[in-house]
């Protein structure tokens, strides 16, 4: 698979099999993406891979405390900025549009859209979790550091023909992952990873992207 074939096939997957993800296939990964670029080689990513009986553990107290309608973690980024303007608001609703009627749910039903929205602290059935964290110290430019860091594991992983779903809902139960993963204070969670091999049988979308001529400008001489 050369580079061009993992970028375009790596997708946000949410359904996969139980198969394990071998060890040595996620120490080859982790151990190839840490040669991401990071401003002045800072490499301000710090990651806790979760498998096994932990990863069990974690699914099953995030799963129950979603499920009862537990109120989020406070917030310590903000995701998106509230009342996002155009292009980004009319991109983020395309994008629950083909989710939600990939998965045939209506866009009022409330309790489907809970329920859809719950597989994410189950990893869409993953074997294998990855979070991400940051020092609060640092700024923006570690953030990107970061996107770097994480887009270089989830090609990696499409090489080993594994797949993989960022995650930032994680995020809303950060405490819950801490009693898994007990990350020193000084670290904020920035998003999960699931990772394993897919489910083929599991209804998938393949999200569209703003035509080149919207995003990219060239100049030229
Ligand atoms: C930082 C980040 C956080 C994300 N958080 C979630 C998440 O919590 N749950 C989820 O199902 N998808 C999440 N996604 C996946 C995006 O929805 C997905 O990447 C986007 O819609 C484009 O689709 P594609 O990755 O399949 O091409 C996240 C992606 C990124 C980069």
């Amino acid at each position: 698979m050369d580079v061009y074939e993992a970028v375009t096939s790596r997708r946000a997957v949410r359904g996969f099999t139980d198969r394990p993800t071998p060890q040595e296939v996620l120490e080859r990964v982790l151990g190839a993406a840490a040669w991401a670029p990071s401003g002045s080689n800072l490499q301000p990513w710090h990651i806790y891979v979760v498998t096994g009986t932990p990863l069990a553990q974690l699914k099953k107290l995030a799963v129950e405390r979603v499920a009862a309608g537990d109120t989020w973690d406070e917030r310590e980024f903000v995701m998106y900025p509230p009342d996002l303007k155009s292009p980004y608001g009319e991109r983020r609703s395309a994008f629950g549009r083909e989710r939600y009627s990939a998965l045939g749910i209506a866009r009022e039903d409330w309790e489907a859209r809970q329920r859809a929205a719950i597989a994410n602290w189950d990893c869409f059935g993953a074997p294998a979790a990855l979070f991400c964290y940051i020092d609060r110290d640092l700024g923006r430019p570690q953030w990107a550091d970061l996107g770097m860091y994480l887009q270089s594991v989830m090609l990696l992983l499409r090489i080993e023909g594994l797949h993989s779903c960022p995650q930032m809902a994680w995020s809303q139960v950060r405490k819950t992952v801490a009693e898994i993963v007990s990350p020193p204070d000084e670290l904020m969670l920035f998003c999960g990873m699931s990772i394993g091999y897919e489910d083929t049988t599991v209804d998938c979308i393949r999200t569209g992207r703003a035509p080149l001529d919207e995003t990219v400008r060239f100049i030229e001489g």
